[in-house]
C-alpha cells in the first residue's frame, strides 16, 4: 500500500511539473484527487489493510493528499504568473515610437482647378449648374445650331447611345437647358464630364472635363465677354496676364473667338510651355447665336449674351506643368499627393 502510494505521489508530482497550462493542471488534479481519482481508488483498498494499520495508512494518504494539493496550488500560481507576464509582454507599448501616419484623403488636381474656376465666377455672381452626361442629341447638337450632317459633328466624334441619345461631347447643352427654363437674366457656369471617341494619349482622353459659361441679359455685348474673360484669366493665372481674342468658328456663337493668355511661365517672351510663341490657348467663346436664342425661346431682339467653354484638363496641365494627361486619370497616390 505504501509503495503504491509513493508511486502515485511520484507520478502525480511528475505530471504537475510537466503541466504547461491551467487546463492540463486541472486534468492532473482530477486524475489525482478527484472522486474517481487515484487516491480515492487507493482508499477503496483499505478494507484489505489490517485494522490496526488503517489509521497509519489513512494518515499517510492524507499527508500525500495535502502535499499534492500544496504542490498543485504552487504550480497553479506559477502558471498564472507566467501567463500574466506573457500577456504583459505582448501588450507592451513603446510610447517613444513615432506615430503611424494617417493617410488623409486629397483633392485631385482637376478638382482643385475646377473649384478655383468656380470660386472666380461665383465671385462675379454666377451660379454653378449641372446637366446630364447622357444627353439628347437635340441638346448636344440640334439646339446648338449643329443639325444632322453639320461638319462640326465630325470634329466631335460622338459616342451614340441610340439615334437621338449621346454621351455629351461638350458642356454646351447645359446652356440650352438653362435658357429653356426661361428665367432671365442668366449668369451660370456648368462644369462637368464630357465624352469623345478619342484614343488615349498624352493630350487626349475619351473622358475629360469642360466648364461652360453663359450670360444672357439685355444689352450684353462682346465688350462684356472680353472684360469678363480678361478678369477670369488674371484671377486664375496672375494679375499681369494678358488676353488675346482670335477669330474662330463655333456653330452656336456669332461672332466666335478663341482666347489665348500670355504665357504665365515666361510672361510672353517665349518658352517651352508656349512653344516659343508667348501665348497659350485656353478656351473658346462668342456671342450666343440668335438662332440658338430663338430655339430656346429667347427673343434675340430683346436679349443677347455670350458663352464660353474651357477645357479643365488643359488648365490643370498648364498650371501644374504636367506633360501627360494620362497621369490625371491613373490615380497613382504618389502622383496625386504632390498637389
Ligand atoms: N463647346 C465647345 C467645344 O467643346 C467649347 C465652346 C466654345 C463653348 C465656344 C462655348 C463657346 O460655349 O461659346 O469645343
Amino acid at each position: 500500500m505504501k509503495e503504491r502510494l509513493e508511486k502515485i505521489k511520484e507520478e502525480v508530482l511528475r505530471q504537475i511539473e510537466s503541466s504547461e497550462n491551467l487546463e492540463k493542471l486541472n486534468e492532473v488534479r482530477v486524475f489525482a484527487l478527484g472522486k474517481k481519482g487515484a487516491l480515492t481508488g487507493l482508499l477503496k483498498g483499505m478494507k484489505d489493510v489490517a485494522p490496526e494499520e488503517r489509521p497509519k495508512v489513512g494518515q499517510m494518504v492524507n499527508e500525500v493528499r495535502a502535499e499534492l494539493e500544496g504542490r498543485l496550488e504552487e504550480r497553479k500560481a506559477e502558471l498564472e504568473e507566467f501567463l500574466r507576464e506573457m500577456r504583459l509582454k505582448s501588450e507592451v507599448i513603446d510610447v517613444t515610437l513615432p506615430a503611424k501616419k494617417n493617410q488623409v484623403g486629397h483633392r485631385h488636381p482637376n478638382t482643385i482647378v475646377q473649384q478655383e474656376v468656380e470660386r472666380i465666377f461665383v465671385g462675379m455672381g454666377y451660379e454653378v449648374v449641372e446637366g446630364p452626361e447622357v444627353e439628347l442629341d437635340y441638346y448636344n447638337f440640334e439646339a446648338l445650331n449643329t443639325p444632322k450632317g453639320h461638319p462640326a459633328r465630325d470634329e466631335q466624334d460622338t459616342f451614340y447611345i441610340s439615334e437621338d441619345i449621346v454621351l455629351r461631347t461638350q458642356t454646351s447643352p447645359v446652356q440650352v437647358r438653362t435658357m429653356e427654363k426661361g428665367k432671365l437674366p442668366i449668369r451660370m457656369i456648368a462644369p462637368g464630364r464630357v465624352y469623345r471617341s478619342d484614343e488615349v494619349d498624352a493630350t487626349h482622353s475619351p473622358v475629360f472635363h469642360q466648364i461652360e459659361g453663359l450670360v444672357i441679359d439685355k444689352n450684353i455685348t462682346f465688350s462684356d465677354l472680353k472684360g469678363t474673360l480678361a478678369e477670369f484669366a488674371r484671377e486664375l493665372f496672375g494679375p499681369d496676364t494678358k488676353v488675346k481674342f482670335r477669330p474662330h468658328h463655333f456653330p452656336f456663337t456669332e461672332p466666335s473667338a478663341e482666347v489665348d493668355v500670355s504665357c504665365f511661365k515666361c510672361g510672353g517672351k517665349g518658352c517651352r510651355f508656349c512653344k516659343g510663341s508667348g501665348w497659350i490657348e485656353i478656351l473658346g467663346c462668342g456671342m450666343v447665336h440668335p438662332k440658338v436664342l430663338t430655339m430656346s425661346g429667347i427673343d434675340p431682339n430683346e436679349y443677347s449674351g455670350f458663352a464660353f467653354g474651357v477645357g479643365l484638363e488643359r488648365i490643370t496641365l498648364l498650371k501644374y506643368e504636367i506633360d501627360d494627361m494620362r497621369l490625371l486619370y491613373e490615380n497613382d497616390a504618389r502622383f496625386l499627393k504632390q498637389f
